[in-house]
C-alpha cells in the first residue's frame, strides 16, 4: 500500500497525546509524517516538527500557515490529526475539512452539538472523512466487560 501522507495540528513537545498519535501511526507503518503545526508558540512547533524528521518548508509555525502551505502541494497531505485543545477542535477542523482533507480529530470533536452537527454537514459536502478516536472502546478489558454484561456475568 502506498503510505499516506500525514500532518498534525497539536501534539507538540511535552503534549500528553501527540506521542500516542505518532506511536500508534508507526506501528502500522502506513503514514508518512511529513508536515505539522505542532504547537501555539510558532517556533517551538516548527523546532519540534523539524526534530521529528518533518523537513523545514512543512514545520510551520501556526495551522492557518499550514493550511495555506499544504492545499496547492502535489504532495500535499491526505490527512491531518487535531490534537489540540478542545475549543481550537472546530474551526480547526472544519478549515481542513473545507480544504479537501480528511480529518482525524482528537475527543471532544466540538464543543457544542450544534458545531457537531455542522462538522458532520461540512465532512458530507466535501466528501471528507472526519473521524474522532474514541480509543477506550478499543481496549481489550473493555471489549471483555462488554462481553461478561452480553452473556450475563455481570450487570
Ligand atoms: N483520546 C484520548 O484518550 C485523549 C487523551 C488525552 C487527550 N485527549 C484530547 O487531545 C487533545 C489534546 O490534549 P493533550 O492532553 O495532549 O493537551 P496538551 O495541553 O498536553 O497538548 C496540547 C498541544 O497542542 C498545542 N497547541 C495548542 N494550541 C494550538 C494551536 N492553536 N495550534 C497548534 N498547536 C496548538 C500545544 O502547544 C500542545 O503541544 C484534547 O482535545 C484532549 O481532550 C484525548
Amino acid at each position: 500500500m502506498t503510505k499516506l501522507n500525514w500532518g498534525m495540528i497539536g501534539g507538540g513537545k511535552g503534549s500528553q497525546i501527540g506521542p500516542a498519535h505518532r506511536l500508534g501511526a508507526s506501528v502500522d507503518g502506513d503514514y508518512s509524517f511529513v508536515a505539522g503545526a505542532l504547537d501555539h508558540d510558532p517556533e517551538k512547533g516548527r523546532a519540534y516538527a523539524q526534530e521529528l524528521g518533518i523537513s523545514a518548508d512543512r514545520a510551520y509555525g501556526d495551522w492557518r500557515e499550514m493550511l495555506e502551505g499544504e492545499r496547492n502541494r502535489a504532495d500535499r497531505v491526505d490527512l491531518v490529526t487535531v490534537a489540540t485543545p478542545n475549543a481550537t477542535h472546530y474551526e480547526i477542523t472544519k478549515a481542513f475539512l473545507e480544504a479537501g482533507f480528511h480529518v482525524l480529530c482528537e475527543k471532544p470533536m466540538t464543543m457544542t452539538v450544534e458545531e457537531g452537527e455542522e462538522i458532520v454537514a461540512v465532512a458530507k459536502k466535501f466528501g471528507k472523512i472526519c473521524a474522532v478516536n474514541y480509543g477506550y472502546s478499543g481496549y481489550s478489558l473493555v471489549r471483555h466487560m462488554r462481553a461478561m454484561i452480553a452473556r450475563g456475568d455481570l450487570g
